[in-house]
C-alpha cells in the first residue's frame, strides 16, 4: 500500500511545518520584546523621606505677558513672609506677543489641568541625563517685530525651600502697592510660559508648565497655579544610589557632592500643577499667581541599563527555552496521537487512524 505510505507522511510533514513555522514565530517575537525591553532599560523609582534639610531652591522663569513691561509688578513672598521685589531681580525685555510661540509645539492650559502632561513622560532617565548637559543660559529676546505689546520676564531667583507665591501684577495694583493707577484697558495677563522650573536651569527639561500658553480676553483675570515640587534625582546607574542618597542628605558638606554635576546623576525638581482661573470682579487684584510647596520627599528614578552580553544571554535562553518546550509539546502531541490511534484500532474503526499511529503500524508490518 505504498499510496498510503505516501499520504500519512505528508500529513505528519504538513504538521511538523506548520510547528515549526509558530516556534520560529514565537522566538522572533518573545526576542522582539526582550531587545525592546533592553532598548529601553529597567526603570525603578523610589521615594524618600526628606528630614529637616533646606537649601535654597533656584526658580526659573521665562514668560511673556500681554502687557507692557513698564506696566507689571514681579514680587515674590516665602514662607516666612519676606517680601521679595524679585522685578529687580529678573529681566524685563520689551516684545510684540505674535513673535512668541511659533514653530514650537505649544499647547492651551483649560480651566481646569486637562491638556497638562503627565508625568511619565519626565521619566526617561536618559532624556533627562542628556538634556542636562545642554547649555544653561536663557537664550536672548529676538528683535521686535510688530507692536511691542508684551513683555518678556526672564531669569533665575533664589527661593525659600518650603513654599512661596509668585506673583504679576498691574503696576498700582498688586497686594502692598499704592501706586499710580493704571488704565485697567490696559490690563491683560494673557501670557506664554517658555520656562518654569525649579533647581539648576536645564533648558531642555521638560516641565508641565513649559511651552504653554492662556489668552483671555478679559481684563480682570486672576491665573492661578498651585504647583507641587518634588526634589526628583535621576540617574542611569544604579551603584550610585548610595552614594547619592548620603549626597541628598548633606548637599553642602559633602565631599562627593559634585556627583550631581555628573553625566550619570542629576538633581532637579518636578513638580505637578493644577489651575484655577477665573474672571474676578473690577475690586479683584487681576493677574498671574503661581504658588508653590516643595514636598518633603525625594524622588529617586534609576535606570538600569544590561550591556550587551546580558541582552545575548537572555536572547539564547528564551530561544532555547521555546525549542525546548516546542519539542516537548511536539512529543506529547504525538504520543496523543499514538494513544488514541491505538484506542481507536482497538476499536476497529480504521479509517480515522491518525499519522504516526499509522506510521508505527507501518513500521510493524
Ligand atoms: C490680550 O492679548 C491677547 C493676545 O493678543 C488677545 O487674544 C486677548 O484678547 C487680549 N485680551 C484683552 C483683555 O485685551
Amino acid at each position: 500500500m505504498p499510496a498510503k505510505t505516501k499520504k500519512t507522511y505528508l500529513t505528519q510533514g504538513r504538521n511538523s511545518s506548520a510547528w515549526t513555522v509558530t516556534l520560529i514565530l514565537t522566538c522572533i517575537y518573545l526576542a522582539w520584546s526582550e531587545i525592546a525591553r533592553w532598548f529601553t532599560g529597567t526603570t525603578t523609582q523610589t521615594f524618600s523621606v526628606e528630614k529637616g534639610v533646606s537649601h535654597d531652591l533656584q526658580i526659573n522663569l521665562d514668560i511673556v505677558v500681554a502687557m507692557r513691561c513698564a506696566d507689571l509688578a514681579v514680587n515674590m513672598q516665602d514662607a516666612a513672609g519676606d517680601h521679595t521685589l524679585a522685578g529687580e531681580l529678573l529681566r524685563k525685555d520689551a516684545t510684540s506677543w505674535s513673535q512668541w510661540g511659533k514653530g514650537k509645539q505649544i499647547h492651551k492650559l483649560g480651566e481646569g489641568d486637562d491638556g497638562l502632561p503627565g508625568w511619565e513622560e519626565m521619566w526617561d532617565v536618559h532624556d533627562q541625563l542628556g538634556a542636562a548637559k545642554k547649555k544653561k543660559k536663557f537664550p536672548k529676546t529676538p528683535r521686535v517685530r510688530g507692536p511691542p505689546d508684551a513683555c518678556r520676564i526672564f531669569g533665575s531667583l533664589d527661593g525659600n525651600k518650603v513654599q512661596g507665591d509668585f506673583h504679576i501684577t498691574a503696576r498700582g495694583h498688586g497686594y502692598r502697592e499704592f501706586g499710580e493707577h493704571l488704565d485697567h484697558t490696559a490690563f491683560n495677563f494673557s501670557h506664554q510660559i517658555t520656562e518654569l522650573s525649579f533647581g539648576p536651569y536645564y533648558p531642555s527639561l521638560t516641565n508641565p508648565l513649559d511651552n504653554t500658553i492662556a489668552t483671555t480676553p478679559s481684563h480682570f483675570y486672576k491665573y492661578q497655579y498651585y504647583l507641587s515640587i518634588v526634589p526628583t534625582i535621576y540617574t542611569d546607574d544604579a551603584a550610585l544610589l548610595p552614594l547619592l542618597e548620603a549626597v541628598n542628605r548633606n548637599p553642602v558638606h559633602h565631599p562627593a557632592k559634585s556627583v550631581f554635576h555628573s553625566s550619570h546623576a542629576i538633581k532637579t525638581n518636578q513638580y505637578a500643577v493644577t489651575s484655577q482661573s477665573h474672571e474676578v470682579p473690577e475690586t479683584y487684584f487681576p493677574g498671574i499667581f503661581v504658588k508653590f510647596d516643595i514636598e518633603p520627599i525625594t524622588l529617586t528614578i534609576a535606570e538600569e541599563w544590561g550591556g550587551f552580553f546580558r541582552l545575548l544571554v537572555r536572547l539564547v535562553n528564551v530561544i532555547s527555552g521555546v525549542m525546548v518546550a516546542g519539542g516537548w509539546v511536539w512529543q506529547i502531541y504525538d504520543w496523543g496521537l499514538e494513544v488514541w490511534g491505538r484506542r481507536s484500532r482497538r476499536r476497529g474503526s480504521l479509517g480515522v487512524l491518525g499519522g504516526s499511529a499509522q506510521k508505527e503500524k507501518m513500521g510493524y508490518e
